[in-house]
């Protein structure tokens, strides 16, 4: 045990480890904490009770505890006492013996709970860490985003100009080419522009989620040709914190884009829904399903394991309610104040 580590007897596991020794040993038997307190015994009558010796160990007082008394050590520090009743000589024997359980029994409890907290810590950084990752991720994606829509967006824009204008000017055969030209451009500026949404809709920090989601279910269903309806009252001109409206559309987006790879589903439906404390998204599919606790375990798949970590560092939930051949429904629940 650590020097700092600070040991203290839990009633619950004291009483349940005094269990045991007094149906073994067939004798009543008491525990007490550190500062003399009785915190299990078989009787109940003793427990809060404090040690004393006077009282508990006077062998001519009737219905008075007694029986022979030993310290309990936890890794060097001092737990607390065991007594077995009877006459102390002859409990002696059976008194050490039980302490060497108990000590046995703490130490092993006590590593358990270091070893939880080591864990609890290792987690507690590791969602500081992909809390500060996803901080950077976005970051970069809205400075990508913005510069792809504002600089090569309005590049792409001026050259489409330029070249409407030549067209004005050319002999008749450079026309056909120039008009091919234009139609290039026009589709590189469409593919600059989906990518830009893609990477971080400019929407979604100037007007909120949704006006983002909208705009992108617009898009959605134009390119995969998914009919998806959606149910937008419960948030309707509503903003909230800027992580709860990323994480959201990030969910989402993949939820969206599973459905567009892996559902073969004709329809969607997302739906936004308001509690007193909580903001819950519903995203459902016709398609055909699938076996959500082995296709989420695979390693190489990280969109359903992203959903899972983002919405665990708001204290939200995620469920996902999938069947072969049932459609798949996505539930996602994030405390929100008011
Ligand atoms: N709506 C859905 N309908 C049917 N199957 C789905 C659906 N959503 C997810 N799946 C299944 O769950 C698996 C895991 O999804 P996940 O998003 O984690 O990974 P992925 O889409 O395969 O890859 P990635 O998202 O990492 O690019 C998918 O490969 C697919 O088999
Ligand atoms: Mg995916």
């Amino acid at each position: 045990m650590s020097e700092t580590a600070k040991f203290s007897l839990d009633r619950r596991l004291a009483q349940s480890l005094l269990e045991h020794i007094a149906a073994d040993l067939n004798r009543d038997v008491v525990i007490t904490d550190a500062r003399g307190q009785i915190i299990a015994a078989s009787k109940p009558a003793y427990i809060g009770k404090q040690r004393d010796s006077a009282l508990y160990t006077d062998p001519s007082r009737e219905g008075v505890f007694t029986g022979y008394w030993a310290p309990i050590d936890c890794g060097g520090q001092f737990a607390g006492m065991l007594a077995v009743a009877g006459n102390p000589d002859e409990a002696a024997p059976y008194a050490k013996l039980a302490v060497r359980y108990v000590e046995a029994a703490l130490l092993a409890s006590f590593r358990q709970e270091q070893l939880l907290r080591l864990f609890q810590e290792k987690k507690s950084v590791q969602s500081l860490l992909l809390s500060k990752l996803i901080a950077i991720q976005e970051k970069e994606r809205r400075c990508l985003s913005r510069e792809l829509h504002d600089e090569i967006g309005q590049m792409l824009t001026s050259i489409m100009i330029g070249l409407r204008v030549a067209a004005g000017e050319a002999r008749e055969n450079e026309c056909s080419r120039l008009q091919e030209v234009r139609e290039l451009t026009a589709n590189t500026l469409e593919a600059v522009r989906r990518l830009a949404l893609e990477l971080r809709p400019m929407l979604l920090d100037d007007h909120g989620l949704e006006a983002a989601a909208k705009r992108y279910l617009q898009k959605y269903s134009s390119r995969y040709g998914i009919e998806v309806s959606g149910s937008f009252q419960a948030i309707a001109g509503e903003r909230f914190d800027g992580g709860i409206e990323i994480t959201l559309y990030r969910i989402m987006q993949e939820a969206l884009t599973n459905i567009a790879k892996h559902a073969n589903a004709t329809r969607a439906v997302i739906e936004f829904g308001r509690e007193a404390g909580s903001l819950t998204m519903v995203i459902s599919d016709n398609g055909g399903g699938f076996d959500a606790s082995s296709d989420a375990a695979r390693s190489d798949c990280l969109g359903l394991y992203g959903m899972q970590e983002r919405v665990s560092l708001l204290n939200g939930t995620l469920n996902i309610n999938s069947e072969a051949g049932k459609g798949t429904t996505i539930t996602v629940t994030i405390p929100v104040l008011g």
